[in-house]
């Protein structure tokens, strides 16, 4: 299958051309948020999707139906990506909205709003592999000869959506009351936890049984099997899914299948450098 090579050049990051142009990233810039809106920002590849489906379930207290008749894409659109003007006219209050886009180029349009955002941040070692295996199946992202080709670029930045030690770096600066940091790995050791943690943030209590429902839906062997979420709908000349599944392993520490111990070495001189006077912490390996 050919590969769709174009990108989009936007201030220095590359993003995939198929789903964006420069009229849509600039038009993120200068989007006019509502105070009602929810806005999850992500690295790609750190539970982006989990987290979709986690707000559309808490959205409509624990009931399924959207989720299983809405593509995530439509429910919470990327703020970045083509089709979201056309897709945001269908969208009613409370809206969900989602962005890969670093902090520093949303900023301004953020500024004196009330929009709550949810940053989920993962270990970059389970990003990285996990990223490297989803540039296998979607054909609009670059083609890499070796996974050791690609962790030099995701380790320089040079890979779509740019830097994840910028990402994680800038979201994280600006930790507000309206701001709420979660990791994929807390929501995985601890999902029923984090659900609770997440419906206080946005004020938006839940029964019991309604929690329940929640948390059985956005399981991972639910979801893997929910074509609203796990891309199959997506035709095989974007996503070819005879390489590898969206929904690939959900695991914490499934670098340790993949890197070298010189890999993890030149990793952790890079991770150390990078994230040198931060105080995050990262869980790289299930108990
Ligand atoms: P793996 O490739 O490691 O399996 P994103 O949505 O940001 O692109 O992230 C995709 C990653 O999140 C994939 O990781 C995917 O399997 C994982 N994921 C999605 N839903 C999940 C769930 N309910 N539980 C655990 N992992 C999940």
């Amino acid at each position: 299958m050919a590969r769709l090579e174009v990108t989009e050049n936007f201030q220095g990051i590359t993003f995939p051309g198929h789903l964006h142009t420069q009229e849509s990233l600039q038009g993120a810039l200068s989007f006019q948020f509502q105070d009602t809106d929810t806005l999850i920002a992500t690295y790609p590849k750190s539970g982006t999707t989990w987290m979709q489906e986690i707000l559309t379930l808490l959205h409509n207290q624990g009931d399924e139906t959207m989720s299983r008749t809405v593509p995530n894409w439509a429910r919470a659109p990327w703020l970045e990506q083509f089709y979201f003007s056309e897709v945001m006219k269908m969208l009613q209050a409370p809206r969900l909205i989602t962005t890969h886009l670093p902090y520093h180029l949303l900023a301004p349009a953020l500024k004196d709003t009330k929009v709550k955002v949810i940053y989920v941040a993962r270990n970059p070692k389970d990003i990285a592999v996990s990223f490297y295996h989803f540039h296998k199946m979607a054909n609009f992202l670059p083609e890499f000869g070796s996974f050791d080709e690609f962790l030099n670029h995701f380790l320089e930045g040079s890979v779509s959506y740019g830097s994840w030690f910028d990402h994680v770096r800038g979201w994280t600066k600006q930790m507000t009351d309206n701001v709420f940091y979660i990791t994929y790995e807390e929501m995985w050791l601890n999902l029923r936890g984090s659900l609770e943690r997440i419906s206080a943030f946005l004020g938006r209590p839940l029964l019991a049984e309604q929690l329940n429902n929640t948390q059985k839906h956005c399981s991972f062997s639910r979801m893997k099997e929910n074509p609203m979420v796990n891309y199959t709908t997506v035709s095989t000349d974007i996503m070819d899914h005879s390489k590898g599944p969206f929904m690939r392993k959900g695991k914490i520490g499934d670098w340790k299948n993949m890197f070298s111990e010189e890999q993890n070495r030149q990793f952790e001189e890079v991770f150390r450098t990078k994230m040198m006077g931060s105080a995050l912490q990262f869980i790289w390996e299930a108990p």
